[in-house]
């Protein structure tokens, strides 16, 4: 009787703190509802020519809003999200397939560095060293040189956090790659979250002084990649100034206010408007507002509306330029996702970046990265819509 007894009370014993110890458990790894309609999926996407398998990934949210990104170039080939009546569509330029990123393209999507934008002549001197780069720009260095960061593989690693999902690339730039100092050690992170947006963190650290300015280049359509031109595009930039240029689109030194020019987009302004005032269309770094130096803080930079979609994109940054490109160089010649062919003014660039040239222009803010130092940027491109 004692031993049944015994035996029932630890049976009981060992339920009951089986029940104790399994609980909380299930609760912490339960997703919530919104958590569980976020995904990351991986699928081969092809080789390189030099043989190096590259992946792509997609990453999706609660709202149905998919991201797809590659490990070459850091590409962001494809972003889905839903216009005023829910309906999803492709919102950047881009192509179908692994080969024909490879066969060459304009930077659709890609990381650009180790420099964004121009460097005159490829040259700049560094603590008395003169550093001579790629000139593949005419006689300037133009977004990292012949093969930049857009045209190398990155290592990835996926990311699963409470309401984000990402992808984590990271690409160590040897000493002397494309004529730049130092090993560069550098780390991208795209994070998609539920709130629609598509944060970009960028991390850098060298072992010896080299400039360095990371950028993202995506091609933005928010009617939809390959529907028509960006013409109707509303657009608010907060900005006062911009950095104006030469005929390579050097900037000439000088920070110019844009108030009464057609470079003016500090009130909602259709990219069209004025843009046949400006010869060759809009390629020119912004000066954004309200940027500090001893402490860099995410501001909104811009902000861009479709009109017939209602879609709505942000810019946050902080970075202190940004470059408007109002894909002046599309001329037809480059078929995208979908057999859509890209003519000009097909899509617009918003590149958040330090300015152009800056290590020859000592009054400009600083890209020089020291060794014991972090470089940081974080840009989070947010969509609405309207
Ligand atoms: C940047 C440059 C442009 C052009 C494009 C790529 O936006 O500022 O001049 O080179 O990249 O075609």
């Amino acid at each position: 009787m004692k031993q049944k007894l015994f035996l029932i009370v630890m049976v009981a014993v060992v339920i009951f703190s089986q029940c104790q110890s399994r609980e909380p458990q299930q609760k912490a790894t339960l997703p919530t509802e919104e958590e569980a309609k976020m995904s990351i999926t991986k699928t081969f996407f092809g080789k390189t020519g030099g043989g190096q398998a590259v992946d792509l990934y997609t990453l999706t949210n609660a709202n149905k809003m998919a991201v797809k990104i590659t490990n070459y170039g850091g590409i962001v080939t494809s972003i889905m999200v839903p216009d005023k009546n829910g309906e999803l569509d492709d919102v950047v330029l881009g192509f179908d397939t692994l080969e024909t990123y490879l066969e060459g393209h304009p930077y659709f999507g890609a990381i650009v560095g180790r420099y964004g934008n121009r460097i005159a002549k490829g040259q700049f001197t560094l603590k008395g060293v003169t550093y001579k780069l790629a000139a593949n720009n005419g006689e300037n260095h133009l977004h990292g040189g012949i093969k930049g960061f857009d045209k190398v593989v990155w290592k990835a690693k996926e990311i699963k956090k409470e309401n984000e999902v990402g992808v984590r690339l990271s690409y160590l730039s040897k000493d002397g790659e494309e004529g730049y100092p130092g090993n560069l050690s550098a780390v991208v992170t795209y994070t998609l979250t539920n709130d629609n947006e598509l944060k970009i963190h960028y991390e850098a650290e060298t072992d010896k002084p080299t400039p360095v300015n990371l950028t993202h280049h995506s091609y933005f359509n928010l009617g939809g990649a390959g529907s028509g031109d960006v013409l109707g595009h509303v657009l608010t930039l907060h900005a006062d100034r911009y950095t104006p240029v030469d005929v390579g689109l050097i900037p000439t030194g000088e920070l110019k206010p844009v108030k009464d020019t057609p470079m003016d987009f500090t009130t909602p302004t259709a990219i069209g408007k004025r843009i046949h005032e400006v010869k060759g269309g809009y390629d020119h770094n912004y000066v954004l507002n309200n940027w500090d130096e001893s402490q860099p803080s995410l501001r909104l930079a811009a902000r861009v509306k479709e009109p017939i979609s209602g879609r709505v994109m942000e810019v946050w940054t902080t970075e202190p330029g940004m470059q408007f490109y109002s894909g002046n160089f599309l001329d037809g010649t480059i078929t995208g996702k979908k057999g859509k062919v890209y003519h000009k003014h097909y899509g617009f660039c918003l590149e958040t970046q330090h300015f152009p040239d800056s290590p020859n222009k000592p009054n400009f803010p600083s890209t020089i990265l020291e060794p014991g130092k972090e470089y940081t940027h974080t840009t989070v491109y947010t969509f609405k819509t309207k």
